[in-house]
């Protein structure tokens, strides 16, 4: 099997030192570099936009996980694929177009991602998962960083596993929130692994965070 991935999300980072932070993570084994876009709309939060994602292209060589958590997504794809999105996700419950909005970000040259809340049914994937790139099962519920992990994650993502291996063994599953090298044993199976805080906010460098998330994720 091919080894999981790490994602860390610049959330946790320090953003009076962002670039340095990047370049760290990367250095330190990161496959992708997560970045939350929040409105206060579809999260009660607000983080980052597009001109962050621009700067943050411009140091990082690695591909840019981009999770927009954003009301009326379709708006802003062209945006954030040209500021530089690898990866472009967006959420299940923030449009009633996913469907086009999938197609859209793969017109664009994006690979398209979807994300679904903790409360929100798998089957909603169905139709979706062939068209996908990415699926990314929220592990906690979105707008913050440093949550805890909701232990029926462990199930869904089980049950997202079997979908996925039929609909599209192509598709790399991302669990996204709470992601700590305590919790990290109950997502085995994941492609992705995104963590804030157990990366960035910790007393040890990003580069030993990584290490012990991947060493731990394969107990
Ligand atoms: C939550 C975000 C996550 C968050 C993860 O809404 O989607 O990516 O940054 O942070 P931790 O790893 O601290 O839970
Ligand atoms: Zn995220």
């Amino acid at each position: 099997p091919t080894p999981v991935w790490i994602a860390p999300s610049v959330l946790a980072a320090d953003f009076t030192r962002l670039g340095e932070q990047v370049r760290e993570a990367q250095e330190g084994g990161a496959d992708l570099i997560h970045v939350d876009v929040m409105d206060g709309r579809f999260v009660p939060n607000i983080s980052m936009g597009i001109v962050v994602v621009e700067a943050i292209r411009r140091v990082a060589q690695i591909p840019l996980d981009v999770h927009l958590m954003i009301v009326e997504p379709e708006k802003y794809l062209a945006d954030f694929v040209q500021a530089g999105a690898t990866y472009l996700t967006f959420h299940a419950e923030a449009t009633p177009h996913a469907h086009r909005a999938v197609q859209r970000i793969r017109e664009l040259g994006a690979k398209p991602g979807l994300a679904l809340n903790p409360a929100t049914p798998l089957s909603f994937l169905e139709t979706l998962l062939p068209d996908l790139d990415l699926a990314l099962l929220m592990t906690v519920n979105p707008g913050f960083g440093g949550q805890k992990f909701i232990p029926g994650s462990t199930q869904r993502l089980r049950e997202l596993r079997a979908l996925r291996d039929r609909l599209n063994p192509a598709c790399l599953i991302e669990v996204d929130g709470g992601i700590t090298p305590q919790t990290v044993t109950q997502v085995s199976g994941a492609d992705i692994l995104v963590a804030g805080s157990s990366v960035f906010n910790l007393h040890s460098s990003i580069q030993e965070n990584i290490k012990t998330l991947r060493e731990n994720y394969a107990l």
